[in-house]
Order: structure tokens, then C-alpha cells, then sequence
């Protein structure tokens, strides 16, 4: 079955179906309240004296907001934005290139930053902190190096792994914002009004129903609510009913606290366990997936939920978990709770 959370790649950013539905505007952008507070309060600051935003670090699971915040960001600032990610920046000269290209109070989008080589990196910190940066020219005893100054620019990154950022880089982000889950009502506030934008109606309770099992991801609702609305034009269903949107939802595969059958394979794996803990590495080969999909894809919403536990030793299966899966509790000693 298809995963409805991945890893974005940075041509997937540019697909259209995704783009059309992404909002541009403040108004649009619904929920992450303290952010867009903060974040409003440092773009008034910074066009009142007429100057570039500090740079900006945005970190959480895939899917909730982080690329759309940066393009709203440019659109706030009246600023081009140039928007790439770490894997297509391979040498320090590729940097160099896209650095030595920028105007003054352009926005430098750096997606999946904790991606960067060591060399690269290097060159972004003198950039960031100076707005310069050192090439060396030739090799041997011939190689020189030239200092070039760089406009004053501002630079957005985002990443699922704060965690991975070197403590260099990380200081050098005048802010961070670390993104949540949406609540249900957020996310059908979202569903509703990318409905309008397709021109389908849907029912406020049918709504709801999709955001319940969205993972609190704005990205897996809007891909839920695609595919129901197909059920909904094959049956020829002007609005979009909540009774066809739970039979969709179900022949989907989505249970109705919105796991798939990945959440379910390791909610399960934990169980059987038995309480004991299970190292990161065991459980990415018993699911055949790699680790970094495990720890940024898969468990964020079910650790966010209390679904699963991280302890020294490894994960371990909860209370909920159990519930979930409507097998008994399991103690440590392996006694029933
Ligand atoms: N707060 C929000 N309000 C409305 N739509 C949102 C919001 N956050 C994300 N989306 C939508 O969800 C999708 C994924 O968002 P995106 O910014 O690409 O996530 P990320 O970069 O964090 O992986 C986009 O289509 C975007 O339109
Ligand atoms: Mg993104």
C-alpha cells in the first residue's frame, strides 16, 4: 500500500496538484498560532528599517506547513525566494553558485538542511554570519583564496530532524520554530477550504472525518480528501456526504484514528515485545524500512499521541498501544496489567 507520509522529495514540491492547494497568504494559513504570531511580529520589524529577515529555521515531521511558511514568508517580505534543498547543493562551488546569485533581501530556501555535506556547510556559516565567503581558486602551492561579499540575505531552513543540525548552523538562525500536529478542527478548517478551492462542497461532519484521520498532518488530509472526493464524482455526488466519505475512507485502508497499515505493522511489533524495549535499528529491518523513515515519518504522531514510548533502551509499546491494537497489556515481566 502507497505510504501517505513520505519524505518530499524537492521535485515533488513543484508538482502542481499540491501547489494549487497551498496557501499564500496569512489568512489562509490555518492553525500553528504562536508561530505565526512570532514569525508576523520579526517581518513587521524587519520591513519597517528596511531590512532582510534574520534567517529563519523551521523543524517537524513532513507535511505540516514547513515550505508553505517560507513561501508566505517571501510573499510577506516582497522578496524573490530561491527554493532548493540540501541533496542538489553536492560541492561547496554548487553553494557558491546559488550564494553569489542572490540580491539583496532574497530568501535562500534550504529544504532537508540537516542534508548538507561537511564542506558545504562550511561555506554557509561565513555566509550567514558575515555575508561573505572564502573560494579557494587552483590547488598546490598555486591556490589562492578570494574573499567574495555576498548581498544581505535571508535564509530559510527547514528540516524533520533538528536533531541532526550540526550546533554551528543551528546557531546561526536568529529564530527557530518547531511545527505541531493540527488538531482535528484546524485540519478540517483546512480540509473545507481547499474543498472550496476545488470547487467541491463537503459536509462539515465529512470534514471532520478526514481530519480525525489525517495523523494531525495537513498533507495527508488534503491527499484524503482527493481521494475521496473521486468517490464522491464517481457516485456523482455533488457535495461530499459524510457517509461516502467514511466508506471511502475504509476502502481506503484508513482506521478511524487514521494509522495505516505501517503505523499498525509497527504499533504491533512494539506489542510483541511483551513491554521489553526495541532498538531503532531492529525495528527499521523487521519493517523493512530505514531507520530515518522510522524516526521521522512513522513515529513522530504515534510518540506526539502516546502510542509509543522512547526510552534509553529503545521504543516500547504503551498502555494506548495495546488499547489500540485490543490485545491485553502486557507488564514488563511479561504478566498481564
Ligand atoms: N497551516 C496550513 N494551512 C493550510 N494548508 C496547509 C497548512 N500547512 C500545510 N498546508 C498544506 O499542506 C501541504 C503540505 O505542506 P508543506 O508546506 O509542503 O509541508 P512541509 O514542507 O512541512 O513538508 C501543502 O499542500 C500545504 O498547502
Ligand atoms: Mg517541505
Amino acid at each position: 500500500m502507497e505510504r501517505l507520509v513520505e519524505i518530499e522529495r524537492f521535485d515533488s514540491e513543484e508538482s502542481g496538484s499540491e501547489l494549487s492547494l497551498r496557501p499564500d497568504a496569512w489568512s489562509e494559513y490555518i492553525g500553528q498560532e504562536q508561530i505565526k504570531k512570532n514569525l508576523g511580529v520579526f517581518i513587521e520589524a524587519s520591513k519597517k528599517r528596511d531590512e532582510a529577515l534574520d534567517h529563519v529555521l523551521f523543524y517537524g515531521p513532513p507535511g505540516l506547513g514547513k515550505t508553505t511558511l517560507a513561501l508566505i514568508i517571501a510573499n510577506e517580505m516582497n522578496a524573490n525566494i530561491k527554493v532548493t534543498a540540501a541533496p542538489m547543493i553536492e560541492k561547496s562551488g554548487d553553494l557558491a553558485a546559488i550564494l553569489t546569485n542572490l540580491e539583496v533581501g532574497d530568501i535562500l530556501f534550504i529544504d532537508e538542511i540537516h542534508r548538507l555535506s561537511p564542506a558545504v556547510e562550511e561555506i554557509l556559516y561565513s555566509s550567514m554570519e558575515d555575508f561573505r565567503i572564502d573560494i579557494i581558486i587552483g590547488s598546490g602551492p598555486a591556490a589562492q583564496t578570494v574573499k567574495i561579499d555576498l548581498p544581505r540575505f535571508t535564509l530559510i531552513g527547514a528540516t524533520t530532524r533538528a536533531g541532526m543540525l550540526s550546533n554551528p548552523l543551528r546557531d546561526r538562525f536568529g529564530m527557530s520554530f518547531r511545527m505541531n500536529f493540527y488538531s482535528s478542527e484546524e485540519l478540517s478548517k483546512i480540509i473545507s477550504q481547499a474543498s472550496n478551492k476545488l470547487d467541491k462542497e463537503i459536509i462539515r461532519d465529512a470534514a471532520l472525518e478526514i481530519a480525525k484521520r489525517s495523523r494531525g498532518t495537513p498533507r495527508i488530509a488534503l491527499r484524503l480528501l482527493r481521494r475521496v472526493r473521486d468517490f464522491a464524482d464517481v457516485a456523482n455526488e455533488l457535495d461530499i456526504q459524510h457517509s461516502r466519505t467514511k466508506f471511502a475512507l475504509n476502502e481506503l485502508g484508513i482506521n478511524s484514528l487514521g494509522f495505516d497499515e505501517m503505523d499498525l505493522k509497527l504499533l504491533k511489533l512494539l506489542a510483541s515485545a511483551k513491554g521489553r524495549a526495541m532498538g531503532l535499528s531492529t525495528i527499521a529491518a523487521s519493517l523493512s524500512e530505514d531507520e530515518g523513515t522510522v524516526e521521522d515519518v512513522l513515529e513522530p504522531y504515534l510518540l506526539a499521541n502516546g502510542y509509543l514510548e522512547r526510552t534509553a533502551k529503545g521504543r516500547r509499546a504503551t498502555r494506548a498501544t495495546y488499547d489500540v491494537l485490543n490485545i491485553d497489556f502486557i507488564n514488563e515481566d511479561g504478566t498481564l496489567f
